[in-house]
């Protein structure tokens, strides 16, 4: 008997990217598309979430036609939908919700609210080459900073996490204080490529201690200082963008050290917006080679946010027979704890 190849239909609006995309459980991702809402929030220098939703409303339905037309696929070919519930912006999320949702209910499939840091979490699975479980997992993103110990779906025990700013908030908060533009993180490394690294030195916070837990809030007000002291000049900038980046990177590389030797894994999953950054991949690659130890990425594009991680952690969460119920609701805050395992 062949294996039902269940098709699931992903949807993320969480913040300021609509994506949609279609994986399969047999042949894997079919496709998936990322409108990115950048050029609307940049006048603003960060993401408006009123902008958001009503741009997610305008893109949702054009993104699944062309999706589905692309894939010659029919919506009564879906065998389920997966949407983001939360965490993120509500009104942003209610829009991915409410469509989601509605489908399913429309073509009499099970629907699926996914948690976006699980999907984050799973994205590495997406590869050619996916980690086996346990592993340890980093969550780097604009609202994220974790350390957790995974042992299967659903089974997420967290280790350390940041008690103030995300590493990715951290980078966008340094970046406007470089002048630079919204979307900070990937406009910083950017700029950190012309900048002298033995300039400046900036402190590796929370690493002269036990635990793992994370506080990147000082590491900005570090960047203030040293701009006020040194003036902001552009090759400035650019020491100051360098030593940041350096300094995020190192205190993520000791506690991912720590994090390993603590729970015996030699497996750490990196994901979330930040492991994008080319010098934080570097590091931890090494960082694990030193250690016997492998480290394994999305492919930067679904580091960040995108559909297709959602489709695959709905779909693995439907094929157990678990979904939501009639009723939905969306989360801004959401503890992955809470998630049942599979
Ligand atoms: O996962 P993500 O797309 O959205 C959230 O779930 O938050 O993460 C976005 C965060 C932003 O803070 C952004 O500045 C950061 O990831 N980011 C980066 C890079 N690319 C995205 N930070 C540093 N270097 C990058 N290359
Ligand atoms: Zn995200």
């Amino acid at each position: 008997m062949t294996k039902k190849n269940w098709k699931i239909l992903g949807i993320e609006t969480s913040c300021d990217e609509s994506a949609v995309a279609v994986y399969a459980s047999e042949t894997g991702l079919l496709a998936h598309e990322i409108y990115s809402q950048i050029a609307l929030h940049a006048p603003y220098g960060g993401v408006v979430p009123e902008l958001a939703s009503r741009d997610h409303i305008r893109m949702a339905l054009p993104l699944l036609r062309g999706l589905l037309d692309g894939l010659q696929l029919a919506l009564t070919d879906l065998s389920g939908v997966a949407y983001t519930a939360g965490p993120g912006l509500v009104g942003a999320l209610l829009v991915g919700a409410s469509l989601g949702h509605s489908l399913a209910y429309a073509l009499g499939i099970p629907a699926m609210a996914v948690h976006h840091m699980e999907g984050h979490l799973l994205a590495p699975m997406l590869e050619h080459d996916p980690p086996d479980f346990p592993f340890v997992a980093l969550l780097v993103s604009g609202g994220h900073t974790q350390l957790v110990a995974v042992q299967g779906v659903g089974q997420y025990r967290l280790l350390g996490e940041s008690l103030d700013d995300a590493a990715g908030e951290a980078f966008d908060k340094t970046a406007k204080l470089l002048g630079l533009p919204y979307p900070g993180g990937p406009a910083l490394a950017q700029l950190a490529q012309q900048g002298d690294a033995q300039r400046f030195v900036f402190p590796r916070p929370m690493t002269d201690r036990p635990g793992l837990d994370f506080s990147f809030s000082g590491l900005k007000t570090f960047a203030l200082t040293t701009l006020q002291n040194h003036g902001a000049d552009p090759q400035t900038r650019a020491d100051i963008a360098v030593a940041f980046e350096i300094a995020v990177v190192e205190t993520l590389a000791i506690k991912c050290r720590r994090a390993l030797e603590q729970t015996g894994s030699k497996r750490l999953v990196i994901a979330g917006g930040v492991g994008a950054n080319q010098r934080l991949r570097q590091r931890l690659t090494q960082l694990t080679a030193q250690m016997h130890a492998r480290v394994y990425y999305p492919r930067p594009q679904f580091c960040t946010d995108n559909a297709a991680m959602i489709a695959y952690a709905g779909c693995q969460r439907l094929m157990a027979g678990q979904h939501q119920p009639l009723g939905f609701n969306v989360k801004a805050r959401w503890p992955m704890q809470e998630l049942p395992r599979l």
